[in-house]
């Protein structure tokens, strides 16, 4: 863990919110999986101190608990960018050169995959296909698509949200 992720997770973690997720679920059968979605939703991910929360509150081990979370993939343990950059590293995007723009966005933003800037602004992810593979190379950004990428086409992009709040 970085240390600025570190100190986001120790001083601006307010506890309010995992506590009122946790009163609306507490005599719910199967609470766990729930009350998880609801905090990543509040926090955009799921804080450790939380998890210590949820453990002492519904009675079950941390280590239930973060089995859960890292067995699923839609969950995360650390603070993300407000943009998400999905690079589509499949065998389409991949021969009509994903590596070039993935390696401009990381140029631009400074970050490479499952990696988050330090004014979690951006995320980057490579992934597989997205099913636009007509439109490679293809990236997205949260949930918008650009296709047919040339280098300058993702610069416009990536400076396009660098310019947005
Ligand atoms: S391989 Fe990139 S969209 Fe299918």
């Amino acid at each position: 863990m970085s240390e600025a992720v570190a100190e986001v997770q120790e001083e601006e973690i307010d506890l309010a919110g995992a506590n009122a997720i946790l009163d609306k679920y507490l005599d719910m059968h199967g609470a766990l999986m729930p009350v998880l979605q609801a905090i990543q939703e509040h926090y955009g991910f799921v804080p450790e101190p939380c998890v210590h929360l949820v453990a002492e509150r519904l009675n079950v081990y941390t280590s239930q608990i973060y089995g859960v979370l890292t067995f699923y993939a839609q969950f995360h343990l650390e603070p993300r960018g407000k943009y998400i950059v999905r690079v589509c590293m499949g065998t389409a995007c991949h021969v009509k050169g994903a590596g070039r723009i993935a390696e401009t966005i990381k140029e631009r933003i400074g970050v490479g995959h499952a990696e988050t800037t330090e004014d979690l602004k951006f995320t980057a992810e490579y992934v597989a296909c997205i099913g636009a593979c007509g439109m490679a190379p293809v990236i997205m950004v949260n949930e918008d698509t650009f296709g047919s990428l040339t280098v300058q086409k993702v610069d416009e992009v990536i400076a396009k949200y660098q310019k947005m709040d």
